[in-house]
């Protein structure tokens, strides 16, 4: 069953078509990967699923409802999640605070329990921010600032702080960018336990191993457009796919 649904998506910034008429679907509890060379337009594409931008043209439906005019911030509260290409957190803060911050944006909270905040709603927030460390694996560093992890731990992090706001679709902004193997392995992991726990997972990734690896299905964009869509498999076997990522498919 689809969760989420791009129908004839564009978007032009001045004379440039960064996305041009873009239609696929993604289905619930599966980890859909979005590929394509440098400028492609996967981030303007996460962006106008979030709610960054407004599209030029088309609509973005989840769960079979047009949200494309509504807020980033009701769209987080509808599910819809995102991390930023880089390390967006309060660096300054501990692991425990910034994973608390991301409570902030969950998507049942309402705002009475923050002005009341009521011990056993702050207990509550607590239980999730230790079920995030443990699931992050991040318990032993919870009292370091942020900016003291290593790359990948803040990355991790990035991701735990996406999860705190209970997310029905995570979309992901190449998440395994500087990542030693590893840490490449270890969120494998978590994107496979975040999937089975039904999240649906939205991957733009450049680091093909681990897309087709990971992916159930995988969008490929090319100046804009899909140029293919598919299983792992068929992406690999694409012809034009390969001449898109060396420069040769206009
Ligand atoms: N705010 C903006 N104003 C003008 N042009 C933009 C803007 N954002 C992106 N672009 C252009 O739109 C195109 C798509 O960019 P985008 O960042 O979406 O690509 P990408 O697929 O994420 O690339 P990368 O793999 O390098 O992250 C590029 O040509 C880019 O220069
Ligand atoms: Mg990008």
């Amino acid at each position: 069953m689809t969760i989420l649904s791009l129908h004839g998506v564009t978007k032009k910034f001045g004379g440039l078509t960064a996305v041009n008429d873009v239609t696929f679907s993604v289905e619930r509890g599966s980890i859909h990967g979005l590929i394509g060379p440098n400028g492609a337009g996967k981030t303007t594409l996460f962006s106008l699923i979030t709610g960054f931008y407004r599209p030029t043209a088309g609509r973005v439906e989840l769960d079979g409802k047009d949200v494309t005019s509504l807020s980033t911030s009701l769209r987080a509260r509808n599910g819809l999640v995102r991390t930023f290409q880089g390390t967006v957190l309060f660096p300054e803060q501990t692991v425990e605070q910034n994973i608390g911050n991301g409570l902030l944006a969950k998507a049942s909270s309402s705002w009475v329990d923050w002005i009341v905040e009521s011990n056993a709603y702050a207990k509550s927030r607590r239980d999730e921010v230790e079920r995030l460390l443990v699931f992050s694996r991040l318990t032993d560093l919870k009292h370091s600032a942020a900016r003291d992890l290593s790359h990948g731990q803040q990355r991790v992090l990035g991701i735990a702080i996406a999860l705190a706001a209970r997310p029905r679709v995570l979309l992901l902004d190449e998440p395994f960018t500087g990542m030693t193997a590893s840490e490449k392995d270890r969120l494998v992991e978590m994107l496979r336990e975040i999937r089975k726990s039904g999240t649906t997972v939205v991957l733009v990734e450049h680091d093909m191993r681990t897309v087709m690896r990971l992916c159930d299905v995988i969008t490929v964009l090319n100046f804009g457009r899909v140029l293919t869509e598919g299983t792992p498999e068929h992406v690999r076997r694409h012809p034009e796919v390969m001449s898109a990522y060396l420069g040769t498919t206009a």
